[in-house]
């Protein structure tokens, strides 16, 4: 999709996003993460004719450490490159900050979308109660 449009915006707005996506039927309050309001914690939206329809966040806990989390997409528009978007738009932001490893816990149905953005696998099969199964993944940009 090409009029997709990715700016910054505040914690409390990727909620619109996290809790149809990652959080459904669960109280909106769960859409709340750690380090969400970390000073140098970023979030993302991507913004189709000014709806927002997909968020991810950018932790970055030390010098060269990024995690990404809370990548979600409406599902009317998923499988419709935004994803995709989003990602590539932090991976910009991590080299523009000095590159390093990008890593996230990847929900295992989400496996092959991270593959086909260049990140592997780097941890065995893990699970997150009430989520499900998961793998670290990563992919270092610019170093
Ligand atoms: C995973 C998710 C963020 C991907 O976003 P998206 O906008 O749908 O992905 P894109 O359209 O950019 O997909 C890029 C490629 O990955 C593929 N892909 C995306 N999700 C996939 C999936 N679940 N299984 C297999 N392939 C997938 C797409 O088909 C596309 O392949 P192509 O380049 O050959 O056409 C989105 O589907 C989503 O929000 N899923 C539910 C929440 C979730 O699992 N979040 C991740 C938590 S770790």
């Amino acid at each position: 999709m090409s009029d997709v449009m990715v700016s910054e915006i505040s914690a409390r707005e990727t909620w619109s996003v996290r809790h149809p996506v990652l959080r459904a039927g669960r109280p909106l309050e769960d859409c709340a993460f750690p380090h969400d309001e970390d000073r140098s914690t970023i979030h993302f939206g991507a913004f189709h004719k000014a709806r927002l329809v997909g968020v991810v966040s950018l932790l970055h806990p030390s010098e060269g450490q990024f995690q990404l989390r809370g990548m979600a997409v409406l599902a009317d528009l998923q499988k419709l490159s935004i994803g995709s978007q989003l990602v590539k738009h932090l991976e910009s932001r991590v080299l523009s900050i000095g590159g390093g490893r990008i890593w996230m816990n990847a929900r295992a149905i989400a496996v092959p979308f991270y593959l086909k953005l260049g990140y592997h696998i780097s941890s065995e099969e893990f699970h997150i109660p009430r989520i499900g199964p998961h793998y670290v993944m990563e992919k270092t940009v610019g170093q």
